[in-house]
């Protein structure tokens, strides 16, 4: 049986949450948006508008659409309320396998039984978050990202204990938002995060080693290899303790390879964390 999708539930704001819920509002689902704080549902609505207004801006969407997108969004704190009547329940929380790990559970309390379960996580094991459900069947990863309105690919992940039924539906979300599936097997780093964090990885050791400036090093990807952004402007877009976790990660699972640098961890512990904190290996204008 295909699965009807016409109400998602995304449990988390930050910033791939709010772009997951807005992609699902402007593909004509409903759309509960949960987070723990008001604060943080605000500062995830706030981001949706902005992205809509860059829309409108560019005459890609018109106000009336604008309008509807926004109010098909509607925020929580109450995840039990969120999932209730959800066809689809996508995770977006930050990257602590404790806390996917009770989420889930919660999840799997109040989702109805034929909602697909689906994980953001860039790295974790989705065999092993989806453990905290009944019916591990049901859970799949649904790697999106940054921005979410702009990127057109979805990492679908198949977890060891995945149905083939959850990859359709997973398959059929993805096709619905207009963007392109890929699936890989449930490994360290799938195939995106272990490749990209591989070339972040190595930018910063060159950066350390004094091989080049960070600009040369982003020119040096940008023109000579067609990257739209360099290894390290990336890595301040997605955030550099977002890349630190996901390196400590596969240093332990995958191997010696992957041993975060040295820069990486003291820029993270001064709390230089990229454009959401102000600086990274850039210095951003406050927006
Ligand atoms: N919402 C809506 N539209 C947006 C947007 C947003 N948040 N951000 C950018 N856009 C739109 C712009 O309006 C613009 O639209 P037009 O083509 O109609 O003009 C278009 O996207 C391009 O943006 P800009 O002109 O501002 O800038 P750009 O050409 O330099 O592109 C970029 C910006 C899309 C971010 C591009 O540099 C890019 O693709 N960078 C690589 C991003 C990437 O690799 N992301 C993956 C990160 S890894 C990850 O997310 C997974 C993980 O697990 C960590």
């Amino acid at each position: 049986m295909t699965l009807s999708i016409r109400k998602v539930a995304v449990l988390g704001a930050g910033t791939m949450g709010h772009g997951i819920a807005q992609v699902c509002a402007q593909a004509g689902c409903e759309v509960a948006l949960r987070d723990v704080a008001e604060g943080a549902l605000a500062k995830g609505i706030a981001g949706v508008e902005k992205s809509l207004d860059r829309l409108v801006e560019k005459g890609k969407l018109d106000a009336a659409e604008r309008k509807r997108v926004l109010a098909a969004i509607t925020p929580t704190t109450q995840l039990a309320d969120a999932v209730r009547d959800a066809d689809v329940v996508i995770e977006a929380i930050p990257e602590r396998i404790e806390w996917k790990l009770e989420t889930f559970r919660e999840i799997d309390a109040s989702a109805p039984p034929h909602a697909l379960l689906g994980t953001n996580t860039s790295s974790l094991s989705v065999t092993e978050i989806a453990g905290a459900v009944r019916d591990p069947s049901r859970v799949v990863g649904l790697h999106f990202f940054n921005p979410v309105p702009v990127m057109e690919l979805v990492e679908i992940v198949r977890g060891i204990r995945t149905s083939e039924a959850s990859l359709d539906g997973a398959r059929a979300l993805v096709t619905k938002l207009g963007k392109k599936p890929i699936v890989v097997r449930d490994f360290p780093g799938f195939a995106t995060s272990r490749l990209g964090v591989a070339i972040g990885a190595e930018a910063i050791r060159m950066l350390e080693q004094g091989v080049a400036s960070a600009e040369d090093i982003d020119t040096a990807m940008k023109l000579g290899y067609r990257h739209p952004m360099g290894p390290l402007e990336l890595t301040d877009l997605v955030g550099l303790d977002v890349r630190l976790a996901i390196l400590e990660h596969l240093h332990r699972e995958v191997g010696e390879q992957f041993r975060p640098p040295a820069l990486l961890r003291q820029m993270v512990r001064a709390g230089k964390l990229g454009r959401k904190s102000g600086e990274g290996f850039y210095v951003y204008a406050k927006s």
